[in-house]
C-alpha cells in the first residue's frame, strides 16, 4: 500500500472511558515512539511502535516526526456558534441581555453575504490553530451564512455538523423566519449538503423563548421524515430563561418537556448547558439516547451557574464539551478544560487529566456517534491528530525546567496551562491543515 504519509513521536489515546481517577486498564493507551501511518485516502493503516514498522518503509516515505511532541486524536467542539467570534468577551449581564445587547445585533450582520464568508472562513482556521478538527456548529438563521460555514469546512476537508438556527419570534425581525419556511430551507441545505465529504446537517431551533410551539413542532416533523439526523438546541441555561420559559410554554411540564412534547427529546439530540435541571431531566435525556453539551467557560462567564458534571457521569447522561464561543471565552478545548476542572472542584468533585482528555476526544466522539470515524487513532480512523506542546507556555516551560514531568503531570499542565500555543500542528484526514512555527 502506497501511504499518504507516516507521523511519529509520543502518542496517546483511548480506546474506551478510562473512568474517573487513574485509567483502567485497556483504557488508554501510550506509545513513547509511536508511528501513524495514513494511507491515500487519509485514514489509518498503522498504529504501533515506530521503529521496526519505519524500518519496512519505502525510502521516499514521508515521516513528520514529532519526537519532543505527544500525538493525541483532534479535539472535538460540540457546540460552538460561528457567528459569534465578533462578539467574544463582550461585557456585562447575563444570557437574555447578552443576547439582545451583542448576539443578535451581530448576527444580522450575516445577511451579507461577504461578512459571512470571510467569518467562515476565519471560523475554521482558528479551530484548527486551537487544535479542533471536528465541530458540532450553530449557524444564524441564515441560509448563506450556513452555506458558506459548511463551503469553508469543504474546503479544509474537516469533519463539521451544521444547520442553520430555526427561530420565529422574540428576536430581531432580521432574524426571524417561519415555522414553515425555516423547515423548508432547512430542507433544502440538507439535500445539498448532507453526507457531501465530511458534512453533516444538524436541525437547530435556536431555543425554546425563540421558537413558536408550531416552529417546534414542524421541526419535530422534520426529525421524522429523516431519521438518523441531529438537532442541537440550549435548555435550561440560566434562571430567568428558565421562568420565561414557564411563561411562554404554561402546559408543559418543565423546560425539557417543551422538547419532549415537540418530538424533539430522541435519538441524536444535543441540548446545551442543561445547568438547572434534576435527575428526573438527567434520566429523561439518558433513556431517550439524547445528550448534553457543557460549556463550562461561557456558563461563567455569562454567570449562567455549574454544570453537575458528577451526577451527568453517575446516571450515566452522554455529554460532550463545547466552547459555545460567543459566550464562551476561548475556542481552545485545554482552556475549556481548565474551566471544567474549576466547575468541578466547586461542586466538590476532581477531573482527572485522564478523564479530561478522554472526554474532547473519544468521549465526545462517543456522544455524538462519530466515533467509528474519529475519536482515536485505531486504524481505520480519520487522521485527524493534534500535535501538543506540554511546555509551550511560559509557565508550563518554566515548571517543565524545574522538574521532569510524568504524563499525567504532562496532560493536567496541557488543561491547567496550555491554549492554542500548546498546539504544535494539526492535520485533517493526514493533511497539515496548521502549523505554529510555519
Ligand atoms: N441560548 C439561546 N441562544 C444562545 C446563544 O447564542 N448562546 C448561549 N450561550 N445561549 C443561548
Ligand atoms: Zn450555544
Amino acid at each position: 500500500m502506497t501511504l499518504k504519509k507516516v507521523l511519529r513521536g509520543p502518542l496517546l489515546h483511548f480506546l474506551k472511558d478510562p473512568g474517573d481517577n487513574a485509567p483502567l486498564s485497556g483504557s488508554a493507551e501510550y506509545i513513547e515512539d509511536a508511528a501513524i501511518a495514513i494511507d491515500q485516502q487519509g485514514c489509518i493503516a498503522y498504529c504501533g511502535d515506530a521503529e521496526a514498522f519505519v524500518a519496512t518503509l519505502p525510502r521516499e516515505t514521508t515521516i513528520d516526526h514529532y519526537p519532543d511532541k505527544l500525538l493525541m486524536p483532534g479535539f472535538i467542539d460540540a457546540h460552538v456558534h460561528f457567528a459569534q467570534l465578533g462578539i467574544i468577551a463582550s461585557y456585562g449581564r447575563q444570557l437574555l441581555d447578552w443576547l439582545n445587547n451583542y448576539t443578535f445585533p451581530e448576527e444580522c450582520r450575516f445577511e451579507e453575504q461577504c461578512y459571512a464568508e470571510q467569518v467562515a472562513e476565519l471560523f475554521v482556521q482558528q479551530l484548527l490553530r486551537h487544535g479542533t478538527t471536528s465541530a458540532m456548529v450553530f449557524s444564524t438563521r441564515h441560509e448563506q451564512a450556513t452555506e458558506a460555514l459548511f463551503g469553508a469546512a469543504l474546503r479544509h476537508n474537516m469533519r463539521l455538523l451544521t444547520g442553520k438556527m430555526l427561530m420565529d419570534r422574540n428576536a430581531p425581525a432580521k432574524l426571524l423566519d417561519t415555522a414553515e419556511g425555516g423547515i423548508e430551507a432547512s430542507r433544502a441545505l440538507l439535500e445539498k449538503w448532507h453526507g457531501r465529504q465530511r458534512l453533516e446537517y444538524v436541525l437547530s431551533p435556536r431555543f425554546a423563548p425563540t421558537s413558536t410551539p408550531a416552529q417546534l413542532e414542524a421541526a419535530g416533523i422534520f426529525m421524522d421524515e429523516y431519521p438518523g439526523i441531529r438537532m442541537q438546541t440550549h435548555l435550561s441555561e440560566n434562571l430567568a430563561e428558565v421562568d420565561w420559559v414557564k411563561t411562554l410554554y404554561p402546559d408543559a411540564s418543565d423546560y425539557l418537556d417543551v422538547y419532549a412534547r415537540a418530538g424533539l427529546l430522541r435519538d441524536g439530540c444535543y441540548f446545551g448547558h442543561a445547568i438547572h435541571i434534576d435527575d428526573s431531566v438527567r434520566e429523561r435525556i439518558r433513556a431517550a439516547g439524547s445528550g448534553i453539551t457543557v460549556c463550562p467557560t461561557s456558563n461563567l462567564f455569562l454567570g449562567s451557574g455549574l454544570f453537575n458534571w458528577q451526577a451527568a457521569r453517575d446516571q450515566q447522561v452522554p455529554i460532550a464539551l463545547g466552547t459555545d464561543i460567543g459566550a464562551g471565552t476561548s475556542l481552545s478545548q485545554l482552556q475549556t478544560l481548565q474551566d471544567t476542572y474549576k466547575v468541578c472542584q466547586l461542586n466538590g468533585a476532581a477531573l482527572s487529566p485522564w478523564q479530561a482528555f478522554y472526554q474532547i476526544t473519544l468521549g465526545s466522539a462517543i456522544t455524538l456517534r462519530l466515533d467509528d470515524r474519529i475519536g482515536n487513532l485505531t486504524v481505520g480512523k480519520e487522521a485527524d491528530i493534534v500535535v501538543l506542546d506540554s511546555a509551550a507556555t511560559p509557565a508550563a516551560a518554566t515548571k517543565a525546567a524545574l522538574r521532569e514531568q510524568r504524563l499525567e503531570e504532562q496532560l493536567f499542565n496541557l488543561m491547567l496551562l496550555g491554549d492554542d500555543r500548546s498546539i504544535a500542528a494539526t492535520y485533517l484526514m493526514g493533511e497539515c491543515q496548521y502549523r505554529r512555527d510555519a
